[in-house]
């Protein structure tokens, strides 16, 4: 969900007619958008990437995760969350969400062993985690934290903006996200060195203009972003506050409309003040009520997304990770110690969760009248729906 408009087609037509479209050149927008960024986020850095996934790659590159380490992620997130971690030569360890359909803190502490190095939170569908239980379980089991805020660009947790409360923050800027450029993404933290890792994470020759004094020397993938993707991100920065605002105060009044005879039970909320506001989650009392609903309001079953749910992820529950066998994580010796036997009913809690869990998409342009078919739409499935479950 994202606005746009000549804000953004002036932005981009002033770089081509100025031809200076590579990211260190003088007045660069990518340097103006990372300094705007990070202030926005309340962090000292950020630095924008190519995609999300390359923002965790060197979030996790930064934090020094690699072979012979686990990182927990949640069964349900896009797979590139898991894929990230595989390209650093990491396992990923798939753990349970809960009802909020965000990682369940329970499932993080219970999955825990010696290997496990980190765990990614992820702001799944704009929805905060658990974060005050995360960071604390984090601390005491010294666990790195990176939250996957991809689909969380905007939202807040208790006051603090997602993607800020970890060790390192990685977000997206796809065609799907609350702030876009096509294809983007941006990696955060307050760790200098982290950055300076994830600066050369994202761009080969970072060495020859920083220095490697303090840090050992190393090749990795380009995954720079261009000046026509800074101009653009610094016009979609100026919409993004009053574009949440809007979706959190109109996810409100429809959960507030919709639950208060107690027949509709909305998802449970770990920030509802503070939350993207992208989608509006109930969770019925079984599938069926579920599929029922949605005929009758439309939405989709967080189950159905396609692609975000771990058991959609086929290349990593067949640990097929690399493009030839010797690059495959699953195979190298470091990891021989770290957990890798997956399964389709391995997280089978999440699995009914997510049958459950029905998300109808907000839009911070929808006029006060479409807002009240929709909650008279909700509120008439509710009562067929919920009165037939109840039987
Ligand atoms: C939760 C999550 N993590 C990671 C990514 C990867 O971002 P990108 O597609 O920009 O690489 C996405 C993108 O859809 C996502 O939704």
């Amino acid at each position: 969900m994202y606005r746009l408009g000549d804000e953004e087609i002036n932005a981009i037509a002033k770089v081509i007619r100025s031809r200076k479209l590579f990211r260190y050149d003088e007045d660069s927008e990518c340097i103006r958008f990372e300094k705007r960024y990070a202030q926005y986020l309340g962090v000292a850095e950020a630095l924008m990437t190519s995609s999300g996934t390359s923002a965790l790659v060197a979030a996790l590159g930064g934090l020094g995760v690699g072979p012979g380490d686990e990182v927990i992620v949640p069964a349900h997130t896009y797979m590139a969350t898991a894929v990230a971690v595989l390209q650093v030569g990491a396992i990923p360890v798939i753990v349970d969400v809960d009802e909020s359909i965000t990682l369940s803190p329970e499932a993080l502490e219970d999955a825990i062993g010696p290997r496990t190095k980190a765990v990614i939170p992820v702001h799944m569908w704009g929805l905060p985690c658990d974060m005050n239980r995360i960071m604390e379980i984090a601390q005491r089991r010294g666990l790195l934290v990176i939250e996957d805020a991809c689909q969380g660009v905007g939202g807040a947790y208790e006051g603090r903006k997602l993607g800020s409360i970890g060790h390192a923050g990685a977000f997206s800027f796809n065609h799907f996200k609350n702030m876009t450029c096509g294809e983007g993404g941006a990696v955060v933290s307050n760790d200098a060195r982290v950055m300076k890792i994830a600066r050369c994470m994202i761009d080969c020759c970072r060495f020859f203009w920083d220095g490697k004094e303090d840090i050992q020397d190393f090749s990795a993938a380009g995954s720079r972003a261009s000046e026509i993707e800074g101009a653009m991100m610094n016009a979609q920065l100026d919409r993004i506050e009053d574009m949440i605002c809007t979706m959190r105060q109109t996810k409100k009044q429809i959960i507030a409309s919709t639950t208060a005879s107690g027949q509709l039970q909305a998802s449970p909320r770990h920030s509802p003040d503070w939350e993207c506001g992208t989608k509006i989650c109930y969770l019925l009392p079984t599938a069926e009520a579920a599929e029922s609903f949605v005929s009758q309001v439309g939405g989709v079953i967080a189950a159905k997304t396609g692609r975000h749910t771990y058991n959609e992820w086929d290349p990593i529950l067949n640990r097929r990770a690399g493009h030839v066998p010797a690059m495959n994580p699953f195979n190298w010796e470091q990891n021989r110690g770290c957990r890798m036997d997956y399964s389709l009913d391995m997280c089978a809690r999440s699995l009914e969760i997510l049958g459950r869990t029905v998300m109808i998409d907000n839009n911070p342009d929808f006029p006060p009248q479409k807002i009240q078919e929709l909650i008279d739409r909700i509120n008439a499935a509710a009562e067929s729906v919920c009165t037939a479950a109840a039987k």
